[in-house]
Formats: structure tokens, C-alpha cells, sequence
């Protein structure tokens, strides 16, 4: 197992976390134990973050302690993830709008203790104005103003980085998907934030890419 990332690991073509709860799974990932650490398999075919780390994304800013704001938690796949990065001193505010999705989340949070879901709507901060500044915000709604959405929420709660899943179809299916992610990076670019890399998810995804930008 190697370190590529903070707490995030490569063995072969594989990527791993450790696993928070150990004995746990959370999807169908595989379960390892080397020198008695429990790592998951983090699946690159049904997390972008997963896909991207393995297309080379150059910088990943969630790290251990990482105070993050994940727009469209859906069941908790990634989320999963995260929280084994951050670890107990990271946090991340978990929204979902879709309440029979959310619900999924709830056993995932109730044994790892760094996960707040939230029932609300991404376009909307101010429906969870209590939650506290966090350093990273990191967007996967796919909707077709998503980019809007996570620099709102940047904004809103001071975040340093914005990490976005874009899916070209989801913005503009008449357009070409190079001229989808052009777009994006210049909304970005437009709204005080610098690209400090982008990947395309290919072939874990078709037609999305993954973008970490930072507040210039
Ligand atoms: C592509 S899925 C997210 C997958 C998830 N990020 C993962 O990797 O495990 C998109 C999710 O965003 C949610 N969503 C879409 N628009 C939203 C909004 N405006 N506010 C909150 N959640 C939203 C959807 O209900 C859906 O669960």
C-alpha cells in the first residue's frame, strides 16, 4: 500500500482508504487487511473522486482534518470515502435533497461520527446557515447550474476550494463535452477561483470530468 495522497492509497491499479469503521462496508466495496489496517476498496467506476485520483488529478485538498461541505451526498458512496480521509478531526455537512436517498446515510454516519447529513437544497445555503466555514466544497448534484451552486456555497461558508464532478450531459447535451468543461473552468476562472487541475473520469465515466479549483 502505498501513500499517494494524504491518507489516500494505491496498491496496483487499485485505490484504497482505511477503512473508519472497521468490519463495515457501506457498498459493495472489497475489504483488505494488510499489517492489521482494514482499507476499502474505493471503487473507480462508482466515485468520481476515486476515478479522478486515478486519472492523475494533481492535488486532492481534502485531507486529514478537513472541514468539508459535500453538495449531492445521494446514499453516501464518496462521502464514505471522505470521512475515512478526514478522519474523527475532519467533518464533513453531507447535503442531499432527496430525502428517500438521505435516509441511506444516516447507519453510514451513526458509526463513523464526522458525518452531518443534511435534508436541503444545494441551491439554498441559507437552509443550513448553521453549519460552520469549511475549507473545501465539494459538488456532485449534476445539475445543469452546478457550477453556480458550488461557487454560491463557497462563498457562503468561506471555502478555499471548490472540487466539481461535471457531466457534460447534465449542463448541455448539444454541446461537445471539451466545450462543456471549457465553460465550467471559465465560470470558475470568472468568479475568483484558479484551476489547479482537472482530469476526465474516462473510461469510469463517460462524458465528465473533475475539476479542484482554488480561491485566487
Ligand atoms: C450523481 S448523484 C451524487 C453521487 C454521490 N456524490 C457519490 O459519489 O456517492 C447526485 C445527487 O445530487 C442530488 N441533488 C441534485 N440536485 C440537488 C440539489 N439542488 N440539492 C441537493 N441535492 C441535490 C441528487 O438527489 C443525487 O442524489
Amino acid at each position: 500500500m502505498k501513500e499517494i495522497f494524504d491518507n489516500i492509497f494505491k496498491d496496483g491499479s487499485k485505490i484504497y482508504t482505511k477503512n473508519l469503521a472497521p468490519g463495515r462496508k457501506v457498498y459493495t466495496e472489497r475489504l483488505v487487511n494488510v499489517g492489521g489496517v482494514e482499507y476499502r476498496e474505493w471503487d473507480k467506476t462508482k466515485s468520481k473522486l476515486s476515478a479522478a485520483v486515478a486519472n492523475g488529478i494533481k492535488e486532492v485538498p481534502i485531507k486529514r482534518g478537513t472541514k468539508v461541505l459535500y453538495l449531492g451526498a445521494s446514499t453516501g458512496t464518496t462521502v464514505s470515502h471522505v470521512s475515512d480521509i478526514v478522519e474523527k478531526k475532519g467533518i464533513i455537512y453531507a447535503v442531499e435533497f432527496a430525502k428517500r436517498v438521505l435516509k441511506n446515510i444516516f447507519p453510514v454516519a451513526s458509526v463513523r461520527n464526522n458525518i452531518v447529513p443534511i435534508l436541503a437544497d444545494a441551491r439554498k445555503p441559507n437552509e443550513y446557515y448553521w453549519v460552520e466555514n469549511v475549507e473545501v466544497v465539494y459538488c456532485d448534484v449534476a445539475q445543469p447550474d452546478q457550477t453556480r451552486i458550488s461557487i454560491d456555497n463557497a462563498n457562503y461558508f468561506k471555502a478555499k476550494y471548490i472540487m466539481i464532478a461535471i457531466k457534460s450531459q447534465s449542463i448541455d447535451v448539444t454541446k461537445k463535452p471539451d466545450d462543456v468543461y471549457k465553460e465550467q473552468i471559465e465560470i470558475l476562472k470568472k468568479n475568483g477561483f484558479e484551476i489547479v487541475d482537472w482530469v476526465k473520469l474516462d473510461p469510469y465515466e463517460k462524458d465528465h470530468c473533475f475539476i479542484v479549483a482554488k480561491r485566487l
